[in-house]
């Protein structure tokens, strides 16, 4: 976690096409938790963003600089977010490979929403089941329950992302 004036917000995207939908559901929850943050007033947010299609096979390289560069983002966050889309009934294997390379506990309290995209209805708790004990492990702080995002909703999420924000967005960004 930063100790910076400005609250970084880290969204994980575990799709391994790069510019997945999944990526622009983590883009849009990310851009209106800083309009949350900006408008109440407390210390403003900034984005960064680690999509895994892009790292590749380097996520299973330990002593790859890009992944290591791309893990201490995540070790850094004051907020992550962490997307996938939904792959047999849980998340990609990319983003568990990815995961693996940050040490149990290690996330030491930071506040982290974890968010499925999904093409079936009876796996939306696959977010709250799989999902959040994994971040729970890697030592997260969940204030919210995770989120889960049907594809078919995927086009109007962008504008749904702020009813969504300002409803959960207060708790996880501790205010
Ligand atoms: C290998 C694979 C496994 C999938 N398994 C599931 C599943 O178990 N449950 C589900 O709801 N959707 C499943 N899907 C559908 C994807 O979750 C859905 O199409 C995806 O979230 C779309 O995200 P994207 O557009 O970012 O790739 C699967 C898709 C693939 C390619």
């Amino acid at each position: 976690m930063s100790s910076a004036a400005v609250l970084q917000i880290v969204s994980v995207v575990g799709n391994p096409r790069a510019e997945s939908r999944t990526h622009g559901l983590a883009r849009a929850l990310a851009a209106a938790l800083v309009d949350v943050a900006d408008a109440d007033g407390g210390r403003s947010a900034t984005t960064a963003e680690v999509d895994l299609a892009g790292l590749g096979p380097k996520i299973l390289d330990w002593a790859d600089a890009d992944a290591e560069a791309a893990t201490d983002r995540v070790l850094g966050a004051d907020l992550l977010i962490v997307a996938s889309p939904t792959y047999k009934a849980t998340y990609s294997g990319l983003l568990k490979a990815f995961l693996d390379r940050i040490g149990g506990g290690a996330l030491g309290g930071t506040p982290a929403i974890g968010v499925l995209l999904g093409g079936a209805a009876d796996h939306r708790l696959a977010v709250d089941v799989h999902l959040t004990p994994l971040l729970l492990e890697l030592g997260a702080a969940i204030p919210v329950r995770g989120l889960f995002v049907l594809e078919a909703d995927a086009e109007a999420f962008p504008t749904t992302a702020g009813a969504w924000a300002a409803a959960h967005g207060p708790a996880l960004l501790g205010r």
